[in-house]
């Protein structure tokens, strides 16, 4: 075992992470400096991912105004959204958007150098901000990751995954304990402040738009540590996934197509979504995702299709040269071509519970990004307001620690001091055989089967005694033996969870859509569930 101490400890290298790593480093005294431990490659992330844009109600956007953003962010969250959350994220957005253009990032301009804003579903105006055509995380992470790499106070620690956070009896978090995937070493590394920017669970289902990391660790180990997770069984899925046979990790079709004016046909090239909703495409994700699922499954389909013919070819080719790119090299020409497309898991609006500041339940550890529920999305988010809260909530995280000492106390907690010596002591690893890949697609198969887009009580019930014989066939239980092993086990932490939120949320209410109780009921508020009441041993 290896120690360590910092003054802060940032896990995730999504933009959350890496945003809040150099905020902080420019504005608060780090007497130890910054750790940045990131599982995979340094900017390795769904944020890498994103397309369709980020919101920005800019001063500039004389169409918009925070009136009409929040408006909209609280009729697609369904009644769940947090009115303060809301508005302070949305008037936030200029001055935190012009601070992220200071560290390099630059967002699509017109001829004039004017910033272009783009349509996305359930805008009322053209308010997302959009890099590279359709390459908005990338643009975002390639600035991001250069600044990250030229600040030498922010040491970066790659292919390492955080496996246990350090809580003591009084709930205050101490550090956190990695596990290095080159060197299988184990370190200790203590901090007053660890922030949880880990990203979401798209991973825990079959099709998803997910790449392979979206595992939900942090939020199984914020569990484990005793934090309060908010609003489990709100998932989102994406209407529109490339839906190419035998691929389960599907590229995004992005929403912005819809927002240029593409539409959804069946098999014989007939428009739907007017059955649905009076803003067809352009219609909440959920409504959308729940269109396209139905018309599947009523005509015996494997997918819809995307009609973006009718949209300029010169248009297209600008505006979306990667959605482009990756159609043509799948014999799709999106010019003259329908695109076939399906709904998959795509971002968690559950997690765990924190306010603006991204504080949680525990002292000292912090969650923004997708691993946070800080309630503006509610049930349902709207398009292109997540990049929007990584960057707000990052910003205010490192303006609370700037007023912190930030000092790691010199004695350790007896309960502490017993976490680290379960990974101090290898008398017994010897690891048995597991086949983990086989789990994981057992795993995914149950949550889309069972846990996915239209659920009702008979399902949520098999789903958690599958999980439950599941867990069954995993022999470990704290300590694991790779970095598959750890995520499988944080999987089938945070697939139970929920499993187990959903099961309880006797109503439909955005993305959780219930075939029993199909009204929402306005009694039903946030849900929160926490290791103390002993929640994974749920038997009906
Ligand atoms: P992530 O970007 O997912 O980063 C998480 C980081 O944590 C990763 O670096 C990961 O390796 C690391 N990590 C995880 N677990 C551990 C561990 N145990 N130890 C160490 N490191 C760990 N949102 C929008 O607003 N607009 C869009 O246009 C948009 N398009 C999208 C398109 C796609 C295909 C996808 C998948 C998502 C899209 N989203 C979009 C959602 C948005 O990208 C994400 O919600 C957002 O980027 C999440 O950022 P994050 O920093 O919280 O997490
Ligand atoms: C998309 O481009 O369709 C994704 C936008 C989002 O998830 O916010």
């Amino acid at each position: 075992m290896i120690y360590a101490k910092y003054s802060t400890v940032i896990i995730g290298s999504g933009i959350a992470g890496l945003y809040s790593a150099l905020k902080i480093e420019q504005q608060v005294g780090l007497p130890d400096g910054i750790l940045l431990v990131t599982k995979s490659k340094l900017g390795e992330s769904n944020s890498r991912y994103a397309q369709g844009g980020m919101v920005g109600v800019m001063k500039e956007n004389k169409m918009d105004s925070t009136v009409s953003h929040i408006s909209d962010t609280i009729k697609a969250g369904a009644g769940l959204s947090e009115f303060n959350t809301v508005k302070f994220i949305s008037e936030n957005s200029d001055a935190v958007i012009k601070d992220l253009m200071k560290f390099g990032v630059e967002f699509d301009r017109n001829d004039n150098n004017e910033l272009t804003f783009t349509l996305e579903a359930a805008h009322s105006v053209n308010r997302v901000l959009h890099a590279g055509g359709d390459a908005t995380g990338r643009m975002i992470e390639e600035a991001l990751c250069k600044k990250v790499k030229e600040t030498s106070n922010i040491e970066v620690y790659e292919n390492t995954v955080a496996v246990e956070l350090l809580v003591n009896s009084e709930k205050q978090c101490r550090g956190v304990i990695v596990f290095n995937e080159t060197t299988h070493e184990y370190e200790t590394i203590y901090a007053p402040v660890v922030i949880l920017a880990t990203g979401g669970i798209g991973q825990l289902y079959k099709y998803t738009t997910n790449p392979i990391g979206a595992t939900g660790d942090g939020l199984a180990i914020a569990y484990n540590a005793g934090a309060v997770m908010q609003d489990m069984e709100f998932v989102q899925f994406h209407p529109t996934a490339l839906a190419i046979d035998g691929e389960e990790n599907r590229f995004l079709i992005s929403e912005a197509v819809r927002g240029e004016g593409a539409k959804l046909v069946d098999a014989d090239g007939v428009e739907f979504m007017h059955k649905y909703h009076e803003k067809r495409e352009l219609a909440p994700r959920d409504i959308v995702t729940r269109a396209n699922f139905n018309e599947m499954l009523e005509k015996h389909l494997n997918n819809v299709y995307l009609n973006a013919t009718c949209i300029d070819s010169k248009k297209l080719a600008k505006r979306f040269p990667n959605i482009s790119k990756k159609c043509l090299e799948n014999g799709i020409d999106i010019a003259k071509d329908f695109i076939p497309v399906a709904p998959a898991a795509h971002y968690f609006m559950g997690g765990v519970k924190t306010n603006i500041k991204g504080e949680t339940t525990i002292q000292g550890l912090y969650a923004i990004g997708e691993t946070a529920s800080t309630g503006l999305h509610g049930a349902n988010r709207l398009a292109s307001n997540s990049l929007l809260e990584c960057v707000v909530c990052a910003y205010e995280v490192a303006d609370v620690l700037r007023t912190m000492q930030l000092k790691t106390p010199k004695q350790i907690d007896a309960e502490i001091k017993r976490v680290i010596d379960v990974y101090n002591n290898d008398s017994d690893d010897v690891p048995e055989d597991i086949d983990v890949a086989d789990l994981k697609h057992e795993l995914q198969n149950i949550m889309w089967d069972y846990v996915g887009i239209l659920r009702s009580e008979k399902s949520l019930l098999t789903a958690i005694e599958k999980l439950n014989r599941l867990k069954l066939k995993f022999h470990r239980s704290i300590k694991c033996f790779n970095r598959a092993e750890y995520e499988f086990k944080n999987m089938l932490t945070v697939a139970q969870l929920i499993a187990i939120s959903a099961y309880k949320r006797k109503e439909s209410r955005g993305a959780h859509y219930r075939l029993d109780y199909l009204n929402t009921n306005e009694e039903c508020i946030h849900s929160h569930l926490t290791k103390e009441e002993g929640e994974l041993s749920f038997v009906n």
